[in-house]
């Protein structure tokens, strides 16, 4: 498995451009299973993520070219069914279920297992398809969802966490070809939800209030092809702005959507960080001694779960106590103990996380565990002294578009090593 050495303590400086956000063109592919006319998808992100899909929707029999940030797909004839191992694997895949339903009215799917933030059940997901008067029964470590006609209900989407991000997106992708009208209660207002409804609009669906926590779906017979641009990725830029501020540089980040990006910008700024908006841009610098900040992650437009741990970095550099609180994932704090090996002081509360800042990083070797978790630890060995080996990089391939090449750009002293 790869690896990343980073030599510690260079500030970042320079410019750094904005990818398309990977949470928002995940379900967009899975839309263009709902049309046997060809979509266009631009401004795609090179990510492992994204291949994954490509794979996915290949299997179910779709034609898929993707090339230079450009997706091209076919759905012209597509079976129900999906490559279990293939599915399995990526949590992201489980929104290919409301599409095939609507298409097909039918669809079979592997069970998304699992993962390192937690046990992130599909509950909602399922309950949306049965209120669009779908059976739905598990057998085999499969999702079975079949329905002679979807009929449009009034669904009630909110969990014990809040709102479900891709359950919002699989529900309305099933619910755009069902007879009659859907309202989604408690529906997620992240801005990718906007963007993937904003999509489906193109393909001829009758969809208001995304972005909202009611979204109102009117059934249509049938959808065909659109060309669609994705959103920039409010989370890479998050996590450039935060590594900016973390090694005490200044950037500037093109090509965002700082409106995106309010909660965050508004911590930074309590922390003494100067961001500056101008359009797509965003200059970011520190404005002098770092202060500790509280954060809770919430549902859009609260501070965003996958900010939390690069953040919690930023914080063990700021002298004094800070309470970080994390109420979207259960186990999201994976990323703890591998900074406590960089010399950071941080202690688990329940969901809170105890930073106690200010202490010296030192360089040192670290495992990441998730995308995000990822990020941070690459955060933190630029922050540090020394040098850090940070392992098992595959995770940060999945969400961030060439991430080394993007922080050398911008001076950190980056290799990746790959194993032989
Ligand atoms: N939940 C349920 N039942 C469900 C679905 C969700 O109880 O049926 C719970 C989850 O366990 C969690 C909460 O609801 O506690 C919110 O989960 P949500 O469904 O919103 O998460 P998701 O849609 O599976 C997406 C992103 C995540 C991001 C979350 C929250 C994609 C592919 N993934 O996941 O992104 O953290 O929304 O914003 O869009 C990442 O990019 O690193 C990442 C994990």
């Amino acid at each position: 498995m790869d690896s990343l050495l980073i030599k510690g303590g260079v500030p970042l400086h320079g410019d750094v451009t904005i990818s398309g956000a990977k949470n928002s063109v995940l379900p967009i592919m899975a839309a263009t299973l709902l049309t046997s006319e060809p979509c266009v998808i631009r401004r795609v992100p090179d990510l492992s993520d994204v291949s994954f899909m490509a794979k996915i929707l290949t299997s179910l029999g779709a034609e898929v070219k993707l090339a230079d940030g450009e997706l091209r797909v076919r759905a012209k004839k597509i079976k129900p069914v999906g490559d279990y191992d293939l599915i399995r694997k990526m949590r992201g895949s489980i929104c290919i279920l409301g599409p095939l339903l609507g298409r097909l009215g039918h669809a079979q799917v592997s069970l998304p297992g699992g993962c390192v933030i937690g046990t992130r059940p599909i509950d909602l997901h399922l309950k949306g398809m049965r209120d669009l008067s779908a059976t739905v029964t598990v057998d085999s470590g499969y999702v079975h969802v079949k329905a002679k006609r979807l009929k449009g209900a009034d669904i009630f989407l909110g969990g014990r966490s809040g709102p479900t991000v891709l359950g919002t997106g699989n529900v309305m992708m099933a619910a755009v070809l069902a007879d009659g009208v859907t309202v989604i209660e408690s529906a997620a207002c992240e801005p990718e939800v906007v963007d993937l409804a904003n999509f489906l609009t193109k393909m001829g669906a009758q969809i208001s209030g995304a972005g909202s926590p009611t979204i109102t779906i009117t059934g249509v017979k049938a959808l065909h092809g659109a060309e669609h641009e994705v959103i920039p990725d409010r989370i890479e830029a998050a996590t450039f702005a935060i590594a900016a501020a973390a090694t005490d540089g200044e950037i500037t980040i093109h090509g965002a959507r700082p409106d995106h990006l309010s909660a965050v910008i508004d911590k930074l700024r309590e922390a003494n960080v100067s961001v500056e908006r101008n359009g797509t841009t965003m200059k970011v610098r520190r404005n002098g001694r770092l202060k500790p900040v509280d954060i809770t992650t919430l549902p859009y437009s609260g501070f965003p779960t996958d900010a939390q741990a690069q953040m919690m970095v930023l914080m063990t550099l700021t002298q004094g106590l800070s309470i970080i609180s994390e109420r979207i994932f259960e186990s999201r704090f994976m990323h703890v103990s591998e900074l406590a090996r960089l010399g950071a002081e941080i202690s688990i509360e329940g969901p809170s996380a105890i930073v106690k800042g200010g202490r010296k990083l030192s360089g040192a070797p670290i495992m990441a565990s998730d995308l995000r978790a990822s990020a941070a630890l690459v955060i933190a060995g630029m922050a540090a002294s020394g040098s850090t080996q940070v392992n098992r990089i595959y995770h940060l391939d999945r969400g961030y578009e060439k991430i080394d090449e993007k922080l050398r750009k911008l001076g950190a002293r980056i290799k990746r090593v790959e194993e032989t």
